[in-house]
């Protein structure tokens, strides 16, 4: 048998499986319920996190012979047929490769036949986005009063990009990102069911490194199987998904605080030879110093939800320790700077050399609240600014 990925091997079948989706699935199942579902549907939300899953399973729930609690049975031969893509009945249309009006054209000349087997017939339209205006147009009267035996699930990416119009016309759902902690626990049933060796931090790191995506997270999950096979430790971790980067960032902050400027300056090109664009470091350099504001005004208990590197915390404690919060504001003004700079000029590399230097010469300016701190341990009674 061809080896299937695991993203596609593993798409949600019921709505309990979409994973950090429950506003949107109890909704569903209790438009259901109670008989009141839509006729066409907005799914929007971050690339990957389960918009073409969901459209599929609600097909399945309104079409199922017996739904259990209604969810789709995923046994009969409605449910069988829409897993497998057959379903006569659910005409799937990718936008970005079907912009063009002929297929909408085509569309409104199809709804008005029945369904041959289903109770609906359901258009999943993806990526709906990418339609054009003139699409849009066309898709407009169809979609307010399409007929009873007539569904819409629309999806994107980006609804920023959809006119007013079309949403107004749609029940709108709203995808969100999974949150990390969530991610991890799936994860690690994935690995346990697959016989895969993986500490819960190795799993973590993968959560964390995928922005929210399912999808982006089992591909990592996939390229680690395949270069490390079924025992994959936190180094390969590391490794595999190109994290080293981050620990050089690491070390980069920690030459600015050390006020080192040739390691600055050596570390920095080092980045940039190795490929790292200039873009990426300035704003990955402007996340290391919200982390370090963050380890140096937030607990560690307070910080739970935030994921970091194995070490990293103990790193960042120590450099939060050796700047105030004033240096850290003035290195993020700086990156600020630079990262206007950067987006003008053609010398993006000088501007950034100048910024760290500028950032290793700042000099340590106490926050207000530890002058007030100072202040008051030193017993004075007068303020600095006004004498
Ligand atoms: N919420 C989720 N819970 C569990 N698995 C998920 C979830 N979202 C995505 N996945 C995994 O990712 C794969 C792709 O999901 P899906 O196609 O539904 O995402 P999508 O939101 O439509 O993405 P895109 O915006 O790129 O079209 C699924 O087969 C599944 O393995
Ligand atoms: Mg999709
Ligand atoms: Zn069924």
């Amino acid at each position: 048998m061809s080896y299937l990925v695991l993203a596609r091997k593993l798409r949600p079948a019921r709505f309990k499986d979409l994973v950090g989706q429950e506003h949107i699935w109890k909704t569903l199942i209790n438009a259901i319920r109670s008989d009141r579902v839509a006729h066409a549907f907005l799914f929007t939300g971050p690339r990957g996190t389960g918009k073409t899953s969901c459209a599929r399973i609600l097909t399945k729930a309104l079409s199922c012979h017996s739904p259990v609690d209604f969810e789709p049975c995923n046994a009969c031969e409605n449910c069988l047929e829409i897993n497998q893509g057959i379903a006569t009945d659910i005409i799937e249309i990718d936008a970005a490769s079907n912009r063009g009006i002929e297929h909408i054209r085509e569309l409104r000349e199809n709804v008005k036949f029945s369904p041959a087997k289903c109770r609906f017939k359901t258009y999943i339209i993806d990526e709906v986005h990418m339609l054009t205006t003139e699409s849009f147009n066309a898709l407009l009267k169809t979609l307010e009063e399409p007929p009873a035996h007539v569904k819409f699930i629309l999806a994107t990416t980006d609804h920023h990009k959809i006119p007013t119009t079309v949403i107004s016309r749609c029940q709108r759902y709203d995808f969100s990102n999974i949150p990390v902690a969530e991610m991890t626990v799936f994860l690690k049933s994935v690995v346990q069911k697959e016989g895969i060796a993986i500490s819960d931090s190795g799993l973590s790191i993968i959560a964390n490194s995928s922005s929210g995506g399912m999808r982006d997270a089992l591909t990592m999950l996939d390229m680690l199987i395949s270069f490390s096979g079924d025992q994959i430790d936190d180094e390969k971790v590391i490794r595999i998904l190109g994290l080293n980067d981050a620990r050089e960032l690491d070390s980069l902050m920690e030459a600015i605080i050390a006020k080192d400027v040739a390691k600055v300056i050596t570390l920095f090109q080092n980045l940039v030879q190795k490929g790292r664009s200039i873009t990426r470091i300035v704003i990955d350099l402007m996340n290391i110093v919200k982390d370090l504001s963050l380890v140096k005004t937030v607990s560690q208990e307070e910080l739970k939800w935030h994921e970091f590197l194995p070490d990293q915390f103990a790193l960042y404690q120590r450099l939060a320790e050796r700047v105030t919060i004033g240096t850290l504001q003035q290195y993020f003004q700086i990156i600020m700077e630079v990262e206007g700079q950067i987006r003008r000029s053609t010398q993006a590399k000088i501007c950034v050399e100048m910024g760290l230097i500028k950032m290793c010469s700042v000099e340590s300016l106490a926050g207000i609240a530890e002058i007030i701190t100072a202040l008051r341990d030193s017993g004075k009674k007068k303020s600095p600014i006004t004498s």
